[in-house]
């Protein structure tokens, strides 16, 4: 596999005005996702909705990728197109979570490691024949007087480093998602603090185990004060706080930071994401790879009925198309009354 093809894909991944829809989640997680709209979860609800966000007309202008999950890869739309190809087609880049989830760390009470290293090679292998171009791997801290652990923080930044080199050797681009949760009191202080531990140890995996830079994206966490702290950090002082972290520990080579929205409104999401832009230009494309953020006004509209796919499509269109503007910094939340009114 030669290099460029990795960092074409990578750069295309974080083309002008263009992001990423995480349409990964788990069984498990997007059954939750269907409870809020009463809507039960099986086979066929799962892929009429990923068949809604994939279908609609028009938003691969502000799309790039798709990251999916195990089974949604390996299934089809409701015309029969299976659903990598059907993004292929629309010169959307079909990608796969491959990570098996968070699990409890030995000897570290309430902190987590990611599994799911074991047979990853084969794995790959298989999801590269399957259309998968670009992969994902979450990690996962969580902020508290004594949390992240450094044994936490190094033992997820190795995992996340043998999944990045496994998956540029099958002519995968690995997106590293370190995500620290936002949850908690804690201070924007804070949460800049261990945001620039977890990137510190990550880019020393990731160097020590041959990664290829430009060939990698980044899927951090914004650095915010917590959603519970009593006096919550504003959106510039969350772009200066963000923007502080990533410049002191993320390479040039890295093409895009491909943020996560992690429980922030969609609004929250694109308002943060703009500022950042606006304080530009920045030796990365700063970029998004929401799920929350880009789907829930889609799923809430829709609400599993099918006279509501339209509505549902619309809705998905319209946070992509915000998105795409604060990819350069002209995002304004006028935008968003100006489109209701023209709905
Ligand atoms: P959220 O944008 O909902 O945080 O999801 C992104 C993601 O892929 C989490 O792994």
């Amino acid at each position: 596999m030669a290099n460029n093809e990795l960092h074409e894909t990578a750069q295309a991944l974080v083309a002008e005005g263009k992001g990423i829809l995480a349409a990964d989640e788990s069984t498990g997680t997007i059954k939750k996702r269907f409870d809020s709209i009463g809507l039960e979860s099986t086979e066929s609800t799962r892929q009429a909705y990923r068949d809604l966000l994939f279908t609609t007309p028009g938003v691969e202008e502000y799309i790039s990728g798709v990251i999916l999950y195990d089974e949604t890869i390996r299934q089809s739309a409701l015309d029969g197109t299976p659903f990598p190809q059907l993004l292929e087609s629309k010169g959307v880049i079909p990608g796969i979570k491959v990570d098996e989830g968070a699990k409890p760390l030995a000897h570290a009470e309430g902190e987590t490691v990611t599994e799911g290293l074991d047979g990853l090679r084969e794995r790959l292998a298989e999801y590269r024949k399957l259309g998968a171009r670009f992969a994902k791997w979450r990690g996962v801290y969580s902020i508290s007087d004594t949390h992240p652990s450094e044994y936490c923080i190094w033992t997820n930044a190795h995992a996340l480093a043998r999944y990045a080199a496994l998956c540029q050797e099958a002519g995968i681009v690995p997106i590293v998602e370190p995500e620290v949760l936002q949850d908690g009191t804690h201070t924007i202080e804070r949460s800049e603090f261990v945001t620039s531990r977890v990137l510190a140890a990550l880019f020393t995996e990731l160097f020590d185990q041959k990664v290829d830079m430009a060939g990698t994206l980044l899927k951090p966490n914004m650095v915010l004060s917590g959603y519970e702290a009593s006096k919550r950090a504003g959106v510039d002082e969350v772009a200066e706080q963000s923007l502080h972290a990533y410049y002191k520990h993320v390479p040039a080579a890295v093409p895009g930071i491909v943020f996560l929205s992690g429980g922030q409104t969609d609004e929250d999401a694109t308002a943060h994401l703009n500022a950042m832009n606006a304080r530009g230009p920045h030796p990365w494309q700063l970029s998004f790879s929401y799920g929350r953020a880009l789907q829930a006004p889609a799923l809430h509209a829709w609400g599993g009925k099918p006279e509501n796919v339209e509505a549902g499509q619309h809705a998905y269109y319209h946070r992509a198309k915000m998105n795409s503007a604060a990819r350069s910094g002209v995002y304004a939340p006028q935008m968003e009354r100006e489109a209701a009114a023209v709905a």
